[in-house]
């Protein structure tokens, strides 16, 4: 089955397809394409996400990205000319289309001007992100799949966009598995084998406006029991880094001042100071693990960020120069994310017995909480649970998981007219 999916939950305009086989007991996929434009530039500026700027910008991408992820996995051949021939719409038709799209006009304008004029892709369903996300850049891809399911007459799959965290772990890394790799051998041995993931599984998923822990005890069963009850990780990581006077998103910035921490020689001097100096004598920075030792699964990283920010503002009354010590106060936030969230996922996966360890969302793109989560799982865990990562590229927003995710759903025909399809801003698991 050959699956469209459509995200725009955020600041990333992403549209894939994929091929799946083996339903919910044996599923694989195989990434025809997935394009993915971030905003992050746009939005850098702000500070943080616009939502309606989010929307403007998801509604002139659209059909480029659509274009770009059709000629990628040859479902569409670009001619310089541009496309030819655009079919007569009839008028019953166009009526329907101005009427979804009627909130995008300019959506709408280049999806008169494109759509009709390539031949209907051979794929089997369209899936779209409905939430979690921002309402109004949400509504634009719900929009857009809702006119191309109309048009193309493809049936519509509704995709939880968490859901799409988790099965980002089935997809493989890299383009195209069969063009690369020839014998059952070399996928045993290969980076890219298939995983196979064994239940029940706990998944960890951290993004910026998410931080949960979810039991899987089989494909399309999911139950959270745990969450934060404040702020997000990612959210903690975009925030303290904005105290840091460093840019959005936060979360690369701070990985990347806690690495070059790490590589500090001790006597190596930085604004004045070895790195010797600064754990030494002058702060030896220790922030919170704020619920480390709480009786459940729930998180809270609000503490933590207000503890960084007390923190800051007492450098500043001691006239200190911040810019010294950011990279060793980034490795802190960094570690004390990281201590809380593998904390939480072990003893969640000891409670329950999971077999697998999933780890998903934009967060799970840092790589120390993936180095030091594989490590604790080995070290805490029977050697029958398995740490499950997604490939790096794809642990940020983009629409190859909501593909993935789709094919579970639709593998229990769990269809929606477009009529009935809407967004939920806070839909849950
Ligand atoms: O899943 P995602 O792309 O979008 C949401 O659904 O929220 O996650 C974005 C979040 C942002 O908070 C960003 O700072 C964080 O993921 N993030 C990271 C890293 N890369 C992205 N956090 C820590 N380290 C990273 N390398
Ligand atoms: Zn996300």
């Amino acid at each position: 089955m050959k699956t469209l999916a459509i995200e725009t939950s955020c600041d990333e305009t992403s549209v894939a397809i994929v091929e799946a086989k083996g339903g919910l007991t044996n599923p694989s996929f195989e990434t025809l394409s997935n394009a993915v434009l971030s905003q992050i530039k746009i939005h850098a500026h702000w500070g943080g996400v616009v939502p309606m700027m989010a929307k403007r910008e998801h509604q002139k991408n659209l059909i480029p990205i659509l274009r770009k992820s059709l000629v990628k996995a040859e479902l569409f051949k670009n001619s310089k000319s541009g496309a030819q021939n655009p079919k007569q719409i009839p008028n019953d038709k166009l009526k329907i289309i101005n009427k979804i799209l009627e909130r995008e006009p300019k959506l709408l304008e280049q999806f008169l001007k494109f759509i009709p004029t390539i031949q209907t892709p051979k794929i089997d369903a369209i899936a779209v992100t409905v939430g979690p996300g921002l309402e109004p850049a949400l509504w634009v891809g719900v929009n857009f799949a809702k006119a191309l399911a109309v048009f193309w007459k493809k049936p519509i799959v509704a995709v939880n966009h968490m859901e799409g965290h988790i099965t980002a772990v089935l997809l493989k890394n890299g383009k195209n598995l069969k063009s690369k790799i020839r014998s059952t051998k070399q996928i045993q041995n290969s980076k890219f084998k298939i995983p196979i993931i064994q239940f029940p599984a706990i998944a960890l998923l951290v993004s910026g406006g998410h931080t949960e822990l979810a039991l899987i005890k089989k494909w399309g069963d999911y139950k959270i029991i745990g969450r934060t009850r404040d702020d997000a990780a990612g959210e903690c990581f975009d925030k303290t880094a904005r105290m840091l006077e460093l840019p959005y998103p936060g979360g690369p910035q701070i990985a990347k001042h806690a690495e070059n921490f790490k590589k500090y020689p001790l006597t190596f001097r930085m604004g004045g100071w070895t790195r010797r100096e600064m754990e030494k004598e002058a702060f030896n920075i220790k922030l919170p693990r704020p619920m480390i030792h709480s009786n459940d699964f729930d998180f809270s990283f609000s503490g933590l960020k207000t503890a960084v920010l007390y923190m800051l503002r007492d450098m500043k009354e001691r006239h200190i120069n911040i810019n010294d010590f950011t990279p060793m106060i980034c490795h802190e936030i960094q570690q004390a994310i990281i201590d809380v969230l593998l904390a939480k996922t072990i003893k969640a996966a000891k409670e329950f017995g999971a077999k697998s360890i999933i780890l998903g969302g934009g967060v799970a793109a840092n790589k120390e909480l993936r180095e030091q989560m594989k490590k604790t799982v080995a070290r805490e865990l029977a050697k029958t649970t398995v740490f499950h990562l997604p490939p790096a590229k794809l642990t940020t927003d983009n629409a190859a998981m909501i593909a993935a995710a789709g094919y579970l759903r639709a593998s229990k025909k769990n269809f929606t007219k477009p009529e009935n399809l809407i967004v939920q801003g806070n839909l849950g698991l």
